[in-house]
């Protein structure tokens, strides 16, 4: 697995480079003034998009690296946020998706099913999916994925309404946008939203002491007993992992009194697997930790390796319930996405990838808690799951800290997002990350946290 992991991450870096070390020599910092074609880009794209971390134009990818058209070279940790699992251009998932691209760019599931749409769900249905999730419903985003999700849900149950919990991201279309609570700004001049939605706390002690499992799950009944009753309430719906919302994992008793509750009320359980799934918390899924199953799962990011590709699964009986032309979209099930996809899974197989999630998870781990004991003033928790790793800023940092504290980390030469109402950044480097880059990571987040934080202001 290592050679193989280590030939991709030479596939496109020059030859002196492949025959160096990760030395702080080859991360090219980066600032400025960005180049006028940057510049005529940032004023003519839409101004509801953030501003990027970092003012250049990404000329290519390769492994955990992203290099720009000025020579620039970053340690990708955000991999796209968490869609590249493998990697940038994972040879595998290329010479996939180029042979694709020679034989069947598009047909729509309407016309027919491409050979990589049937090829996948056998793929999915065999083994890759929890047992009894059996029913497929592909689309091209995770947003649209979560919509789907909710129309199964909706027409298997004959209920309108929707619970989501505290910090919950689902995405920004119409209807995601209500199931969204990570943070006010995604639906700023959009109210309105879509009715029907409740929402329940999310076990966050660090935050809210006393507010655990027990007095999250009592939440949850008291909202089923005096905002909306089970008999009105088609879903659950939450991420096993907060990811937007501060990557904050739910403690599998949680879950678990989760799956209990709608079990209990005949209510369905939809699992947000968008940004957790495909190895990011060193298993396939992150469900695998609470061992539960849902009745719905979303997935999507990881899935394809960086081409659009999502799914739903669900029970065959609750799949049953959608009347025929509920579902659907243009680019369901794209034949170049599932070819992607059905690369993905070959190298999840062939580069025992998982294994890496479990040592490299470890070592960052390890690596950002010593940086914590270093700067305890600075350095509130480090918590997550395998490669999804949150690093909670304390109270004490002023507001906008973490997005200032990206921007420095940016400016040494390493992407990284951060995430949440807390003040957290977020640690998603490629699964196929190396130790020598982990440690690269955190020796750069480290020179940009005294940087930005132990000056007087931010
Ligand atoms: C948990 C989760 N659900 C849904 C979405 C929405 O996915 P997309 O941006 O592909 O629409 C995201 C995106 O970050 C996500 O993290």
């Amino acid at each position: 697995m290592q050679r193989a992991m280590s030939r991709h991450r030479a596939c496109c870096a020059p030859a002196a480079a492949r025959a160096a070390t990760l030395a702080a020599a080859h991360v090219h910092p980066i600032g400025g003034p960005p180049c006028e074609r940057y510049a005529h880009a940032r004023e003519h794209l839409a101004h509801g998009l953030a501003s990027p971390l970092c003012e250049v134009e990404i000329s290519h990818g390769c492994g955990s690296w992203l290099h720009t058209r000025e020579g620039g070279k970053l340690l990708d940790f955000t991999a796209g946020i968490g869609v590249v699992n493998l990697g940038h251009c994972h040879p595998t998932v290329v010479a996939a998706a180029q042979r694709q691209l020679g034989r069947l760019l598009h047909t729509s599931m309407a016309t027919g099913f491409s050979e990589p749409v049937t090829e996948l769900t056998a793929r999915l249905v065999g083994g890759v999916l929890p047992a009894g999730l059996d029913r497929v419903m592909y689309s091209t985003t995770g947003a649209e994925a979560l919509e789907n999700a909710l129309r199964i849900a909706r027409a298997a149950t004959g209920k309108p309404n929707v619970i989501v919990f505290q910090g919950g991201y689902h995405g920004r279309t119409n209807a995601t946008l209500a199931l969204t609570r990570s943070k006010t700004a995604y639906g700023a001049r959009n109210h309105p939203q879509m009715g029907g939605v409740y929402v329940a706390p999310f076990p966050y002690e660090s935050q809210a002491p006393g507010l655990g499992v027990d007095g999250c799950l009592f939440q949850l009944e008291l909202l089923l007993k005096q905002q909306s009753a089970p008999e009105d309430t088609a879903a659950m719906i939450v991420e096993p992992v907060l990811g937007e919302g501060g990557y904050v994992p739910a403690p599998p008793e949680f879950l678990r009194g989760l799956r209990a509750a709608c079990d209990r009320h005949r209510i369905l359980l939809v699992l947000d697997e968008v940004q957790s799934g495909f190895g990011r918390t060193g298993t396939l899924f992150a469900l695998e930790h609470a061992r539960i199953v849902p009745d719905i799962l979303c997935i999507a990011k990881g899935i394809a390796s960086g081409l659009p590709l999502a799914a739903v699964a669900t029970r065959a009986d609750i799949a049953a319930l959608s009347p025929a032309g509920t579902l659907g979209g243009t680019y369901a099930g794209n034949p170049v996405g599932c070819a992607a996809a059905l690369a993905t899974l070959d190298v999840f197989r062939d580069e025992r990838v998982l294994d890496n999630v479990a040592a490299r998870g470890a070592q960052l781990r390890a690596e950002l808690d010593a940086v914590a004991a270093r700067h305890p003033h600075l350095i509130r928790e480090v918590r997550g799951l395998g490669l999804m790793v949150g690093v909670e800023l304390q109270p004490s940092a002023p507001y906008g800290a973490a997005r200032a504290l990206s921007r420095r980390c940016a400016h040494e030469g390493l992407l990284l997002l951060s995430a949440g109402t807390f003040e957290c950044m977020r640690f998603i480097p490629p699964l196929t990350v190396s130790a020598d880059e982990v440690s690269e990571g955190v020796r750069l987040f480290e020179r940009a946290l005294a940087g930005t934080l132990d000056r007087p202001t931010v």
